[in-house]
């Protein structure tokens, strides 16, 4: 992700065609011929006029296990494979020391005695000396250390030996220890004990390891070796890395979409997310591996399991947090279609739908419920309020539509009030979404999911998608959508200024119809600079730092200037979507009565617009603006320079009722101002 001045080309059929020509191509197909009577270039706003409701959900997020979003990502847990559970067991530990017999450390399985965490690591000590034998951890791609932060270790072992002591060090890059410090262990005899220590570090260091060494005689079993920063979201112990969680927190997101993605559905049926095996200590959450552990050739994750640290209590408690609805997706009794498609018999699939109405009584049962009861044990006695789940993620054919019918009937009949998303597939268009549409529709859909990933010009070709729709029937979820600067899945897709302005862009047409899209997601939300299967991502970040991409701002400036209600826009009579090269909506915000517009120009051109606010008595003299633009459209954000492409703002001064705008080339500009 590194900030490069080229000049972009997008790939046509056989040609090879600048995008500005191409964005200019695209917006000759939506122009129209001025109206008599109008002004060309002056916009009209009709201020009093509602069109329609913005749902507080408009703009949301989606959050997947995917690029090490959870694990080694937001899930703050500093040890990889903390329970010697990956397939390989030792993966990311390496023994220190020499050991004096072949078997010192030992992979043990309680095989039934214990499924969900079946192995542990047994040590023998032979009157061994501090230094003399231990483990190292690498991280999930080495560990990122704050000098003077507080760091929480803590160990599940039994020994029926005393005072074995276990000494804890963090060492940077070059081997010198940066903190650290020991715990003697009790005689336990065959029960599981846990110990837990804090220490700070004396450095700032993105690429630390962690030490363990063993003092003391006979053998110790260690099991759950754990390491959390102090500085977690809301300082709680073993929680979410605070950093990533803010840039959530800050883009006011009206839901978060969990857990999937292609992980509810899993590579298999055995795969597939099971949120009861999410919940309660972390020790009894059964390891997964991630389908994106091998989903890709070109980008393998060896590495890469699901510990479920993130679970689905912390996912509720996430979303209660940053005041997002949250938005479950579960399995619909179907692995994903992409790998090995199996899906589960009709007359077996009771239990896929008794997850679904149990996790709705998880979320919401009063605490006389069995599992309203399991939440406020794990402390929140209160609902959730949980308003709507989604059956089934990207499933397609007659053999969702026949599965989703029974998960519908069961649920609708317990939990009438409850809104059902449901899939239409993998793509915006062809066979399978048509298909899917017609059957959802006929079903009186609550809610229809619609996932694109598409090129930039497909984007702005399609702003207008949503004005034909139909007003009346099922609503729309964008689920999941990123422009694509290269084609789905390619490793060189970048999160440029291109793909975000083309998203803006649509967006505007998003907005324009809330009547039918209800809520909308970028896709994927996170990514690790060292870790991402899937590329181009919302959010990345390194052990240590974050930072948006130029769609993170896109996405974070239309929800939090998202409004209450749609007013009519219109140049010529008609909405601005692509005329002169221009997408533009307007909506108020009835609690602060304010007028928001929003208007993207994707020419390279400066271009004059004269907004005239009808309908109202007065404009404020003094509106707010923000403006997001880079000449180059090729441009990123990075570690090394998060904040390239990034919005500004300043005072805009009106006359009368009149917005005068000179729009930057390549721009995407808001006014937001005060209405009497
Ligand atoms: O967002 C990445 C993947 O894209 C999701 O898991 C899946 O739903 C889609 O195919």
């Amino acid at each position: 992700m590194h900030s490069m001045k080229v000049s972009v080309s997008l790939i046509t059929g056989s040609r090879s065609v600048p995008l500005h020509l191409l964005l200019g191509a695209a917006i000759c197909i939506v122009s129209s011929s001025p109206v008599i009577g109008q002004h060309p270039g002056v916009i009209t706003i009709k201020a009093n006029e509602i069109k329609t409701t913005i749902q507080p959900t408009m703009w949301g997020v989606f959050f997947e296990d995917i690029n090490m979003g959870a694990d080694g990502g937001i899930y703050a847990e500093l040890i990889k494979n903390r329970s010697f559970e990956f397939n390989k067991p030792m993966m990311g530990w390496k023994v220190l020391g020499k050991p004096v017999t072949e078997g010192d450390f030992l992979v043990m399985n309680r095989q039934s005695t214990n499924t969900a965490n079946p192995r542990f690591l047994r040590v023998s000590l032979h009157n061994n000396t501090k230094g003399s034998i231990g483990l190292s951890n690498e991280g999930f791609r080495k560990m990122g250390i704050k000098n003077n932060l507080g760091y929480d270790f803590s160990l599940m072992y039994r020994t029926s030996s005393a005072n074995i002591k276990i000494h804890i060090e963090l060492i940077d890059e070059k081997g010198k220890n940066i903190g650290g410090t020991s715990i003697t262990t009790e005689k336990s005899g065959e029960k599981w004990k846990k110990i837990a220590t804090s220490f700070k570090a004396s450095a700032t260091e993105p690429a630390a390891k962690f030490n363990t060494w063993f003092e003391g005689d006979g053998i110790i079993d260690i099991d759950m070796v754990s390491l959390f920063p102090q500085d977690t979201w809301k300082n709680r112990p073993g929680g979410m890395r605070s950093d990533m969680i803010q840039m959530l927190a800050d883009m006011k997101p009206g839901f978060i979409r969990f857990p999937g993605g292609c992980i509810v559905e899993g590579f298999d049926l055995s795969q597939r997310y099971q949120w009861k095996k999410t919940i309660g200590p972390i020790e009894e959450r059964q390891l997964l591996i991630n389908r994106w552990n091998f989903e890709f050739a070109h980008r393998p994750a060896p590495d890469y399991f699901q510990t479920f640290g993130l679970g689905f209590f912390e996912y509720f408690q996430l979303a209660e947090d940053i005041g997002a609805e949250p938005l479950p997706i579960l399995n619909a009794g179907m692995a994903c279609q992409f790998n090995s498609a199996e899906a589960v018999p009709v007359n077996q699939l009771d239990p896929f739908v008794q997850d679904a109405l149990d996790l709705i009584e998880f979320a919401n049962g009063d605490t006389a419920t069995k599992w309203g009861k399991v939440r406020a044990s794990l402390g929140h006695p209160s609902s959730f309020n949980l308003k709507m789940i989604g059956i089934g993620n990207e499933n397609w054919g007659p053999q969702y539509i026949e599965r989703l019918k029974i998960f519908t009937k069961a649920i609708k009949e317990k939990y009438p009030q409850i809104k059902l998303i449901n899939s239409s597939g993998t793509d915006p268009n062809g066979e399978r979404f048509d298909y899917l549409n017609g059957e959802l529709r006929k079903m009186n859909a609550d809610i229809i999911d619609e996932h694109y990933y598409r090129r930039p010009e497909w984007f702005l070709q399609n702003a207008s998608r949503y004005d034909d729709y139909d007003r009346n029937g099922s609503k729309i979820f964008a689920g999941e959508y990123a422009a694509q600067s290269d084609k789905t899945v390619s490793v060189k897709n970048k999160n440029n200024w291109a793909t975000a302005i083309a998203e803006a862009a649509f967006m505007t047409g998003m907005e324009r119809n809330a009547d039918v899209v209800c809520m909308a997601s970028y896709a994927p939300l996170f990514a690790h600079v060292e870790g991402w299967q899937w590329t181009p991502d919302l959010i990345w970040v390194d052990n240590l730092q974050t930072f948006g991409t130029p769609n993170y701002y896109v996405q974070k400036l239309f929800s939090i200037n998202r409004g209450t209600n749609v007013v009519p826009l219109l140049e010529n009579n008609k909405p601005v979507s692509g005329q002169d090269s221009v997408y533009a909506n307007a909506v108020i915000d009835k609690n602060t009565n304010e007028l928001i517009v929003k208007i993207v120009n994707v020419s390279g051109k400066v271009q004059s617009k004269e907004i005239l606010v009808e309908g109202i008595k007065k404009l404020n003299e003094n509106a707010s603006l923000t403006v997001l633009k880079s000449d180059d459209l090729d441009e990123v954000n990075s570690i090394a320079n998060p904040t390239n492409v990034k919005p500004t703002e300043q005072n805009l001064k009106l006359k009368g009722k009149k917005i005068s705008l000179p729009l930057a080339p390549y721009s995407f500009t808001i006014v937001r101002v005060k209405m009497s």
